[in-house]
C-alpha cells in the first residue's frame, strides 16, 4: 500500500492508494475539489504572479509547534540582511503566527489600482497574512479545508510581490489542507523541513520529507530545533541521513531566542542563529560560497 491522501472537498474522507492499479487517477481526483477551479489553472495564475520571483522556499514540518515560523521568520530576515529581495508569506491561514512575531499587528494592507494586495513592508521584507484580511484578527478563524484552500491560492495569485530573490512560505503543520495546497499550487522550489529532536517530531517530520516526495517537491534538508540537555540532540542529523536528505544544522532551544521571540526581535544576527547551511540551501549555493563573502560577518556581529 502506498501513502494514503485523503480527498480534499471538505465532504469525503475517502483514503486513495498512491501506488498501484488507478493509482493516478485517484491521486489526481483527491486533489481536486467540486466547485473549485482546476488545479492546472490555479497552477498557471501562480506560476504567471510569480514569474518576478527566483526561489520559493516552504518551511514545513508534520508537527505543530517546532519552531518553522521562527526558521522562517528568520530566514527571511537574514536573507534581507544580505542585500536580498525577500518576501514572506504566512501560509498558516487560520492561525498566522508571523505578524505576532513581528509586532505588525497595527500595520495596514493596502491594495492596487488594479484590485490587487499590495504586501506590507517591514525592514525590507515584503510580508502577507491572512490576519490582514480579517476583520476580527483575534476572534478564531473556524473554517473547512476547501476555504483555507481558496485563500491560499487568493494570496499566491493576486498579491503583487514584484521581483523578489526569494519567497519564503510560513506553513502550517500536518499533510493535507494548506501544505497539500501550497505543494499542488505553490510553484515551490524546494522545502525546508524543521523538527526537533524528540521521536513525535521526528516521525512526523518524516511525513514531512516523504510527502515532498510523493508531490515531487525537492526537499533542500532538515534543521533540528530546540537541540541540546531538555530535549536532547542529533536526531535531525540521523533522520537526514536515513532519508538521504541534506542536513541542515541545529538551533539550541535557549531562552535568548525564546526572548527574543516574544519580543519580536529578529534573532538571526545572533550566534545562536548563524546557519550557513540553511541559508546557502535556501539560496541554491554552497555554505563554503556564503562563508567566503564579507556580508556573511556582517550578518553574524
Ligand atoms: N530554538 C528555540 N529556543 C527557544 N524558543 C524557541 C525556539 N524555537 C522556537 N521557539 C519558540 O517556540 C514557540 C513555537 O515556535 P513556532 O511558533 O515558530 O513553531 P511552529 O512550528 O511555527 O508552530 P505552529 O505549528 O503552531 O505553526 C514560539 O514561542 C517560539 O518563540
Ligand atoms: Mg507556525
Amino acid at each position: 500500500m502506498g501513502l494514503p491522501i485523503l480527498a480534499d472537498d471538505g465532504l469525503a474522507d475517502t483514503a486513495y492508494e498512491t501506488h498501484g492499479a488507478g493509482a493516478q487517477k485517484n491521486r489526481q481526483q483527491s486533489h481536486q475539489m467540486p466547485g473549485a477551479a482546476p488545479h492546472d489553472e490555479e497552477k498557471k495564475q501562480v506560476q504567471h504572479n510569480l514569474a518576478g520571483v527566483g526561489r520559493v522556499i516552504g518551511v514545513h514540518s508534520g508537527k505543530g509547534g517546532v519552531g518553522k515560523t521562527f526558521v522562517a521568520v528568520n530566514i527571511a530576515f537574514a536573507l534581507a540582511k544580505m542585500g536580498k529581495k525577500v518576501g514572506l508569506l504566512d501560509a498558516d491561514i487560520d492561525c498566522p503566527n508571523v505578524v505576532r512575531f513581528l509586532n505588525l499587528r497595527d500595520m495596514q494592507l493596502s491594495g492596487t489600482k488594479e484590485g490587487r494586495i499590495s504586501p506590507i513592508e517591514y525592514k525590507q521584507v515584503k510580508i502577507i497574512s491572512s490576519h490582514f484580511l480579517s476583520d476580527a484578527p483575534n476572534e478564531p478563524m473556524i473554517i473547512r479545508g476547501p476555504i483555507k484552500h481558496k485563500v491560499l491560492a487568493e494570496l499566491l495569485a493576486n498579491v503583487e510581490w514584484g521581483d523578489l530573490d526569494v519567497l519564503v512560505y510560513d506553513l502550517p503543520p500536518g499533510t493535507s489542507d494548506v501544505p497539500l495546497s501550497s505543494f499542488l499550487i505553490g510553484n515551490l522550489t524546494g522545502l525546508v523541513v524543521v523538527t526537533t529532536p524528540q521521536k513525535e517530531a521526528i516521525m512526523d517530520a518524516k511525513k514531512s520529507v516523504l510527502m515532498a516526495k510523493e508531490m515531487q517537491v525537492p526537499v533542500l534538508g532538515i534543521i533540528e530545533n530546540m537541540s541540546g540537555d531538555v530535549f536532547g540532540e542529533g536526531a535531525g542529523r540521523r533522520l537526514a541521513e536515513e532519508l538521504n536528505t541534506p542536513y541542515l544544522g541545529s538551533i539550541p532551544l535557549s531562552k535568548k531566542i525564546r526572548e527574543m521571540n516574544q519580543d519580536a526581535k529578529i534573532a538571526l544576527s545572533t550566534q545562536e542563529f548563524g546557519q550557513p547551511a540553511l541559508l546557502a540551501a535556501v539560496l541554491g549555493k554552497q555554505p563554503e560560497t556564503l562563508l567566503a563573502q564579507s556580508w556573511w560577518r556582517k550578518l553574524r556581529s
